[in-house]
């Protein structure tokens, strides 16, 4: 098998120094996976600095301000869909055991990545086929000098099969000893969640069972062989290898993944994956190549080319390998976590980026993905209504954090409780599948979201005695705000899913399915659509919230005092509350969303008093204004936002995951910003209105429109439409 090649500036992410300050946003950037199996871009000897089975009891605290345990380096290995309970933050996502290990000795000295003479290091992810390389000289305490390369890949198109290879080549004769491992000594945020672990080591094979808290069972198998050379492993112990001088020795390793999630209890056996384990290596030599294919296929859809800005071309790249990557549209049972299921931040938990940053992505690049997100909500209504239950209410109200149930699993209350706007966000996400796809049938298979979700808004909205309506008490985008009156992104996206839902229920009435809306629920649905207020100060500027003008006016400069941090480790929580300060776009969500809301004149007023109180202390923030300003014909501001939005992850901002949402606003910046398409929920046909930054000479990507293919080409701000 031949998979190494010479890495490409615009394709490859690539780490040319072992820096003890960015490994761990290492391990983020270069987190691979085929949807099914996610992994995290650690070393295969691991660190000795780094145990993995550190406890510690992790709290819920507010995301912005909390200072998490930051081991050096976190094995990540994640299964979406296997969670487990934790007794503080509810359900999470379970890392798993660790199959990527190996470990190796040269003339007894251990390779440690922290403390072994490593030179001419480098590391590089391929984001066209997903392929992480390491390669280095070994300057060993023995005098030799060996080259160590090592290569792996999360098999897309076997996606429960991860494939390593590894080359030694020494300048003179020397031992090396390996052993490939499984470590089922892990932890997830601090916590084991393993209620029965197993390990046995048979032949060349390593074979583990873990059951997790939650009675998924996972069992793994791995085994080692080398193509040429006579490797034999002794049980659960090294295997000597005896290296000759400029004679190359490679070692491939495979590993498996099977779940009770998945399988039956019979069939998740390790006899499955024996067989599944010796007919990938009997085609050992063309895994790689169908694993290729699959991404060549991927990329074909969704590339998208900018000539003449080689970073921004790198960076976006890099973003939609990670939403490519976290995407299994064979699973509507999981969605994609708020982490791109590269890290343990936020516990492998959906959001409302899921709807709003996420789904326009893949409905515009490769709708089947976008279809399983939508389903993804389909089938946790009944958590939704649960919820909704808690409460007292009517109807579905989906959790402002989800795991696989539906049910709400954000640990503090002010978020789970007040953050509302996550039910029109839901069904905004399934308005926009049908206007994107034309697919009625679907819609109708969606109806009852729309109709429980509209249910709960009923109930939640306050109808006063004076005519008045208001939704009180919610969070808006800007959780800065935590407990707010008639927040206006919320308010105005009830108003519009409603108006939504009532065109689904006609559509559904076609095909025979009718609601059971009461008659005393549908009148209230339709006064929340005509009263439900929007109110502006005196000079025009749409409020936040109720009395948002009264709020205290802050020295952001005064206070905020180191940039680099966010602004909330600044201020306390209560005056943070109180006062002008926005995590996020939340007005100006209303214009981004829908173009049609406000003329020109207004967006830029709106956008000029909102911008100086907004910190971007959430990554979902940038390229929302970037988008804005590319729509007001600003495209150096626009330019500006965009790339402080490119730089999030490439850095050290990936340590605890990937910011997927900013990934799926990326392409957005790019397609809706810059491009100016329009949505398809406003607009019945593809249209453009470019403003590309001066530096792009030309840009091109593909749309997926109502059935149909499109390629877009774009230069001097000319649009060239194809069908393809
Ligand atoms: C943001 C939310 C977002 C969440 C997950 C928070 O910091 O404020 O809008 O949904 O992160 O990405």
């Amino acid at each position: 098998m031949n998979f190494y090649k010479q890495p490409d500036k615009l394709w490859c992410i690539t780490e040319n120094k072992l820096n003890k300050d960015t490994t761990k946003g290492f391990e983020g950037m270069f987190a691979q996976g085929s949807g099914y199996l996610q992994i995290r871009g650690t070393f295969e000897e691991g660190l000795a600095a780094a145990p993995q089975n550190e406890e510690y009891m992790r709290m819920p605290a507010n995301v912005t301000i909390e200072k998490p345990h930051h081991p050096r380096s976190k094995s990540g290995v994640y299964i979406p869909g296997i969670t487990g309970t934790h007794p503080l933050l509810k359900e999470e996502i379970v890392n798993l055991p660790n199959f990527l290990v190996l470990e190796v000795y040269a003339d007894e000295e251990k390779l440690d990545m922290d403390t072994s003479d490593i030179l001419n290091y480098s590391r590089s992810l391929d984001l066209r086929d997903g392929v992480l390389y390491r390669e280095f000289d070994w300057n060993t305490k023995f005098g030799a000098m060996i080259k160590c390369e090592y290569t792996r890949f999360v098999s897309r198109n076997t996606p429960n099969i991860v494939v390593q290879s590894v080359r030694f080549t020494a300048d003179k004769d020397c031992q090396i000893d390996v052993k490939s491992d499984i470590n089922t000594e892990v932890r997830t945020n601090g916590f084991n969640h393993f209620i029965k672990v197993s390990k046995s080591y048979i032949d060349n094979k390593v074979l583990t069972q873990v059951e997790t808290d939650n009675q998924d069972k996972v069992l793994m198998m791995t085994e080692i062989f080398s193509e040429n050379f006579d490797f034999t492993a002794d049980e659960g112990d090294y295997s000597e290898i005896i290296l000759t001088a400029d004679k190359t020795v490679t070692i491939n390793k495979l590993s498996c993944a099977m779940t009770t999630r998945d399988l039956t209890d019979e069939e998740c056996s390790f006899d499955t994956l024996s067989e599944k384990l010796s007919s990938s290596k009997q085609k050992f030599n063309s895994l790689y190549n169908d694993n290729a294919k699959e991404w060549i296929d991927m990329w074909n859809r969704s590339k998208v080319i900018i000539d003449g800005d080689e970073n921004a071309q790198r960076a976006v790249n890099f973003s939609i390998y990670h939403l490519l990557r976290a995407s299994n549209y064979k699973d509507n049972r999981t969605a994609i976590c708020a982490k791109g299921f590269a890290g343990e931040a936020y516990f492998g938990h959906f959001f409302w980026d899921t709807e709003i940053y996420l789904i326009p992505f893949f409905l515009y690049t490769n709708p089947e993905i976008a279809k399983s997100l939508v389903e993804f909500r389909i089938n946790t209504l009944n958590g939704a209504k649960r919820n909704a239950k808690v409460y007292g209410y009517d109807g579905a109200k989906y959790p402002w954090e989800s795991s696989i149930t539906g049910d709400e699993q954000c640990p503090n209350w002010q978020y789970a409780d007040n953050e509302v706007h996550i039910n029109a966000d839901v069904a905004l996400g399934i308005w926009h599948y049908f206007c994107a796809t034309g697919d009625e049938k679907f819609l109708v298979k969606s109806i009852d979201v729309l109709i429980e979700t509209a249910k709960y808004w009923t109930c939640r909205a306050e109808f006063k005695a004076n005519g008045e309506i208001n939704i009180n008490g919610v969070m808006g985008p800007d959780e800065y705000c935590c407990f707010s009156n008639n927040n206006a992104y919320t308010n105005y996206m009830v108003v519009n899913t409603l108006k939504y839902t009532l065109e689904a229920v006609k559509i559904a009435e076609k095909y025979n399915v009718t609601t059971d809306l009461s008659e005393e629920q549908i009148s209230k649905i339709k006064l929340i659509i005509k009263k439900l207020p929007l109110k502006c100060n005196k000079s025009g500027i749409l409020m936040q919230c109720d009395g948002f003008d009264k709020f205290e006016e802050l020295d952001f400069d005064k206070i905020w005092t180191d940039k680099s941090k966010p602004f909330g480790q600044f201020i306390s929580q209560e005056r943070n509350y109180r006062s002008k300060a926005l995590k996020q776009a939340d007005v100006l969500m209303i214009p981004y969303l829908f173009n049609k809301a406000m003329d020109k004149e207004t967006i830029t007023k709106n956008y000029n008093y909102y911008y100086k109180y907004t910190t971007h202390d959430s990554s979902l923030s940038c390229i929302i204004h970037s988008i804005i300003c590319a729509h007001l014909g600003d495209t150096k501001a626009a330019y500006n936002l965009f790339n402080k939005s490119l730089s999030i992850d490439l850095g050290t901002g990936a340590a605890e995951g990937i910011h997927i949402a900013n990934c799926g606003g990326i392409w957005q910046g790019i397609v809706i910003g810059f491009a100016g398409m329009k949505w398809s929920y406003e607009n019945d046909k593809l249209e453009f209105e470019p403003n590309l930054p001066k530096e792009w000479k030309r840009l091109e990507f593909n749309i997926h429109f109502k059935g149909k293919f499109y390629n877009v080409s774009i230069a001097d701000n000319n649009t060239v439409v194809t069908e393809i």
